[in-house]
């Protein structure tokens, strides 16, 4: 039987949405653009020209469309829980950029919303998706490394002035608006890596979360150092970075009792394991997604997305965002109180 098609409505028509969402959509058989909302009606406009649709500025009118099935919430972090959340009661389907809310408290409305409507609430954690990621993960699994010891993981790059639509001053880096700078942007994205990579949870914290670079005018932090220990007992550290020039670190190292694993630390082999009895497999696969031009398409996540609708199972659910905004909320949290921070305790004030 032909699957239902699927009428997207695309909530924020910045960089991501262009670079990612509208192309992916756009490339999907099963899904039909039909909504481009964002207040700046130029970006919506110019969006529907080359993916189709119509622009609008407004987006509750967007999610309350009845021709609209399914909701991306693509825009700055303060929205992300309004509209998932409003989409989610209108009955529709969402997919929702990270980091998925601003507060455990957010979070926990936004999985509630999930249930209450029988819907799929998923994330848009994509680097769960990347081939290097899924080949390193099938190596952990299948037991190469032994008992894993600890790790270290790293998301850094200048800063998003050259990638947001919004540029220099832009929402980024304006608390009351992305409610966290590098650690949300970009440490949220190795928090939720690590997580799944290992199999494992974050269970403790300690961390600096600061505007160490200095280098905006900004109420955000631009750099955090954090160790995390996971339930496991392994231990690893955390760098999220807005001020690495040039270029962009997006690479992760495990150490086990048997070897390490090192996945984009070399241009050439995306993933690379060293054992201690002398073997080595140089692995290629297709490489981490770049903030180039071109190099954010093809993630796998509207793929995903509709899979998960079609059959109702959802590998990123809020539940799993949840706990990844949780990492990053102990964080900040340690950083603030100069102490170790269980990130249990995060989530079960709510
Ligand atoms: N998963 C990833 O790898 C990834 C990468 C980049 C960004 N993101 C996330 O995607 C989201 C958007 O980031 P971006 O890089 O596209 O930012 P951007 O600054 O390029 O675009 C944001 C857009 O949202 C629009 N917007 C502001 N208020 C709005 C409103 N009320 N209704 C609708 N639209 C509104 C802005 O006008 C702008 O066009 C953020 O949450 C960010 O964290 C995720």
């Amino acid at each position: 039987m032909a699957k239902k098609t699927l009428g997207v409505a695309m909530i924020g028509c910045g960089s991501i949405a262009t670079h990612r969402h509208a192309p992916e959509a756009a490339a999907h058989p099963q899904v039909k653009l039909l909504t481009l909302c964002d207040p700046v009606l130029a970006r919506a406009k110019a969006l529907a020209d080359t993916f189709g649709g119509t622009p609008c500025a407004d987006w509750r009118a967007a999610v309350a469309q009845p021709a609209v099935d399914a909701v991306v919430v693509a825009c700055p972090n303060y929205l992300h829980a309004p509209v998932t959340i409003a989409a989610l009661q209108a009955g529709k389907h969402v997919l929702c950029e990270k980091p998925m809310a601003t507060s455990a408290a957010e979070a926990t409305a936004m999985m509630a919303a999930a249930k209450a409507s029988g819907k799929t609430l998923m994330i848009a954690h994509n680097q769960r998706l990347a081939p290097l990621h899924i080949r390193a993960k099938q190596l952990l699994k299948s037991g190469i490394l032994g008992r894993i010891v600890t790790f270290r993981t790293s998301f850094a790059h200048p800063g998003p002035e050259g990638w947001s639509v919004e540029g220099v001053g832009g929402w980024f880096f304006q608390k009351e608006k992305a409610f966290v700078g590098a650690m949300g942007d970009l440490g949220v994205h190795k928090a939720d890596l690590v997580r799944w990579l290992l199999d494992d949870e974050v269970v403790e914290v300690a961390a600096f979360v600061e505007a160490i670079a200095g280098k905006r005018q900004s109420d955000v932090d631009d750099n955090a150092i954090c160790l995390l220990r996971m339930a496991s007992g392994a231990v690893g550290s955390l760098t999220a970075g807005w001020s690495h020039n040039p270029g962009c670190d997006n690479s992760t190292v495990v150490y086990g009792e048997k070897g390490i694993l090192r996945i984009d630390t070399d241009p050439v082999y995306t993933v690379i394991v060293e054992l201690a009895d002398g073997e080595r497999q140089l692995i290629k696969t297709k490489a981490m997604q770049t903030n180039d031009e071109g190099g954010q398409t093809d993630s796998g996540i509207m793929a995903t997305f509709v899979e998960s609708v079609n059959t109702g199972k959802c590998p990123i659910p809020g539940e799993e965002g949840a706990k990844s905004l949780a990492v990053i909320l102990a964080c900040l949290e340690s950083a603030e109180t100069k102490r170790f921070v269980s990130v249990g305790s995060v989530l079960a004030g709510v």
